[in-house]
């Protein structure tokens, strides 16, 4: 026990006893002690002076966090569309049957509990999983299925499993300037420090480039709004949440090119934060890559060493800028801004009410500039070569390149780089796809584009995409394609809201009645006549992105897949919602019947 205290103590003090760190706090701890008792929290809690019930609270928020026993071994199978169109489901049955355990529970004896998570960004080379949150697993198969519950039961130290099982390969595919031009470390710092911090600005609003993130403001300008904002100090943070399912694209650029997003974020501090200098960094990286914690560290250690961070970058007087970096913890809407930085903050990650934004008062209430990986390197980039160089590639509305994360049914899924204005098809041909029935641009919270749209071109002005480009040829029903991405929405709702928290699940009951349907069960025209009023409901209605895109996949394969609905309908009117013969199952157990005559007539 008095090693226990110790342990807790050593991170406390780490993070300063600070409240602002309670959910670095909770995971150190966790990783420690694999899951979060009530007397831990209450010390916790008396030590940051935070009531217990706020402790418990945040806790709860987040997936990742237990407050209750969840076995030694915990085993997460990623559960986007693509691993399951790998397997994924059967491979986790198996595990499963193997450890003698249900999926969600955990083992009689204590030892191992097996479940699924949402897209852990590695469709590229799936099926995938997480063990103990922090090893991934990649390549899934039969036999690495059948030796993992051997070293489960022989409580082999996850370390200790086979090596090659970790691997998870970058996967460039195609390069273009963003993976193909490494910037030697330092070099956009210099050329930024040269021009000074006005023209650097300038040089982004030149280029014309737009968040990679997914709303495509302009990055020039909302440094700009951040550096006008009143307030004596500034943060620049970068969104490395990558919780869209089908995107992977911020993982490989966090292997390949961290210097480059840490560059960019250095110029930000420098543009916006000249007359505000110390800038505070914070990375905010998603828990499913906490194995890229320690390379990361090891970045911003040598560019600490380098005078590329710290006091005095480059000599320059006055500019102090260092990186921390935040690790989540299971939750997709803390990669909507605001959300983020409320987790940073050490609170359960609910999207912030809007105005002020991030740029006027955000972390801690200081102006914040919050940017995607992906633009954090473009901006090193347009420093280096200026921002007319940038606006002289793409289309004029959408300048640069943009890089997609390519999964589903092609021959070669990995990163492609293009710039903007390239044909859908183009990357169907160079990825290896055929028969191509459907792809889904930018995620399930994106756009789902069927072969006649092909021709269409990835730009904000025609197809914008955050980077996920998950291809089904024609053997997949698109129903159940839309039915994942219900499932993944109503999980991942943070439940503030009435519309999204109810509106998101009443989706799914629908969903699941129609899949039910092949079964003999009971949907009708009707039940898509309520998803199309559920869709605008809660486009209308809820508080953030989440919920007013959880029906943007319904919507598109409704209107272009519609006979994969109607394979689905019992009935062209009405079908009730629930199994009438079902429901009477008690009454026929206590009259001790179960003759054909005491069900309901079977159409
Ligand atoms: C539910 C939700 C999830 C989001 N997830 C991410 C994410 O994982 N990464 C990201 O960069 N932006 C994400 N965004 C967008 C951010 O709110 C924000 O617009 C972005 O980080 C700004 O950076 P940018 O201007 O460079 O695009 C998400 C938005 C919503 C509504
Ligand atoms: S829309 Fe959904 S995710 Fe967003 S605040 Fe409301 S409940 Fe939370």
């Amino acid at each position: 026990m008095s090693g226990e205290l110790d342990a807790l103590d050593q991170v406390l003090s780490r993070y300063g006893r600070s409240p602002h760190a309670l959910v670095q706090i909770l995971r150190e701890v966790q990783l420690q002690t694999g899951w979060l008792p009530r007397a831990q929290l209450g010390a916790i809690a008396r030590e940051l002076k935070l009531p217990l019930a706020h402790v418990e609270g945040v806790v709860g928020f987040y997936r990742f966090f237990h407050a209750r026993p969840v076995g030694r071994y915990r085993v997460l199978f990623s559960d986007n569309i693509t691993d399951r169109m790998l397997g994924s489901e059967a491979l986790m049955a198996d595990l499963c049957a193997r450890l003698g355990v249900a999926p969600g529970q955990v083992s009689a004896d204590g030892g191992v509990s097996v479940d699924r998570t949402s897209c852990t960004g590695l469709c590229d080379q799936g099926p995938a999983l997480l063990v103990n949150h922090q090893h991934v697993i990649t390549r899934l198969d039969a036999p690495r299925v059948a030796q993992m519950a051997e070293l489960i039961r022989a409580e082999t130290p996850v370390p200790a499993w086979p090596q090659p099982w970790f691997a998870v390969d970058d996967n460039i595919r195609r390069a273009d300037v963003l993976l193909g031009m490494a910037l030697p470390p330092g070099a956009a710092i210099a050329v930024g420090l040269a021009r000074g911090a006005q023209a650097q600005l300038d040089e982004m609003k030149r280029s014309n480039l737009r968040g990679r993130g997914g709303a495509g403001f302009a990055t020039g300008l909302k440094w700009e709004m951040c550096r006008d904002a009143p307030g004596e100090s500034r943060v620049v943070v970068c969104n490395a949440d990558e919780g869209e399912p089908g995107t992977f694209k911020d993982r490989v650029l966090l292997t390949r090119h961290a210097d480059e997003v840490f560059e960019g974020m250095t110029v930000a501090a420098f543009a916006i934060g000249a007359a505000h200098w110390p800038v505070q960094g914070l990375v905010y990286l998603r828990g499913e890559y906490s194995y890229l914690l320690e390379p990361l560290q090891a970045v911003l250690r040598r560019r600490r060493e380098q005078h590329l961070l710290g006091a005095a970058i480059q000599g320059r007087a006055g500019f102090d800028f260092d990186i921390a970096i935040h690790v989540g913890a299971g939750a997709y809407v803390c990669g909507e801004e605001s959300a983020l930085i409320e987790s940073l903050e050490g609170k359960r990650g609910t999207p912030r009410i809007r105005p002020p934004f991030p740029v006027e008062r955000g972390y801690l209430d200081q102006p914040t500039t919050v940017n995607n990986v992906e633009t954090y390197c473009a901006a090193a980039q347009i420093a280096v070569h200026g921002g007319a160089w940038w606006a002289g590639i793409g289309t004029r509305k959408s300048t640069g390149t943009k890089i997609h994360s390519v999964s589903g049914d092609c021959e070669r899924p990995g990163i492609y780089e293009y710039p903007f204005g390239t044909r859908i098809g183009r990357i169907l041909e160079d990825c290896g796809a055929h028969d191509t029935q459907a792809v889904q641009v930018g995620g399930p919270s994106g756009v789902c584009l069927s072969a006649f749209e092909f021709g269409r071109r990835i730009a904000f002005e025609d197809v914008p995409t955050a980077g996920a480009f998950m291809v089904f040829d024609r053997t997949r029903d698109m129903f159940e394609v839309a039915r994942n991405f219900a499932h993944f929405f109503a999980h991942e709702s943070c439940g503030f809201c009435t519309p999204c928290r109810v509106g998101t699940e009443l989706v799914v009951r629908r969903m699941d009645k129609l899949a039910s349907a092949s079964a003999g069960g009971r949907g009708s025209a009707h039940d898509i006549q309520v998803l199309f009023e559920l869709d605008r409901l809660m486009h209308a209605t809820t508080h953030c992105g989440l919920g007013a895109s959880a029906c943007n996949p319904l919507r598109d394969t409704i209107a272009k897949f519609r006979p994969a609905y109607e394979r689905h309908l019992r009935s062209l009117h009405f079908e009730p919602g629930f199994d009438l013969d079902a429901e009477l199952s008690i009454a026929r157990h206590m009259t001790g019947r179960d003759d054909p005559g005491a069900h309901l007539e079977k159409r």
